[in-house]
């Protein structure tokens, strides 16, 4: 059985151990759903402050909600719409200090103050998004960034 270990030291140290985690929890299996509900749940308890952590997927129209920790959360989001459109239409990570300034921000879970969207893709094909929120305002940095876009990788090869 897979034990998830504490994280200790500087953030950048912390997310090394997180990703090297991911990469051994999903070691060996292929499979989208059960990926992405392992790495959710991963990650969901590993990191401190967030209230909300999961993946949306592209069914060739729109984000579709996919496995997650948190609140239930809206289903459908339209490209390009709320944070998690904008880091899908862009093709650029979305780091929101303050989600209610974001024009467009889809609130799913009233307490969400701030959140990071990393789009997914395999080549130049759109997989989905990968969406954490937390209940402080600014709760994410540039190494929060660095962190979550790698955890989004790890998923991504994963698949292969
Ligand atoms: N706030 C997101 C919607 C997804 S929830 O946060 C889970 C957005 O604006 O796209």
């Amino acid at each position: 059985m897979f034990q998830a270990a504490a994280l200790t030291g500087s953030k950048p140290e912390q997310y090394a151990d997180l990703i090297e985690q991911a990469r051994a929890l999903l070691a060996g299996e292929h499979d989208r759903t059960a990926n992405a509900a392992n790495l959710s749940a991963l990650a969901f308890h590993a990191l401190p402050d967030v209230n909300w952590l999961g993946f949306y997927f592209f069914d060739g129209r729109e984000l579709v909600v996919g496995p997650f920790q948190g609140k239930p959360a809206c289903v459908r989001i339209a490209l390009g719409r709320g944070v998690c459109g904008t880091a899908a239409a862009t093709g650029r990570t979305q780091c929101v200090e303050d989600v209610e300034a974001f024009p467009g921000h889809i609130p799913c879970d009233a307490d969400s103050r701030s959140e990071v969207v990393v789009p997914m893709f395999q080549g130049n094909q759109l997989i989905g998004v990968f969406d954490i929120d937390s209940p402080l305002p600014a709760r994410f940095d540039a190494d929060d960034v660095a962190g979550l876009e790698a955890l989004a990788q790890v998923f991504l090869e994963s698949l292969r």
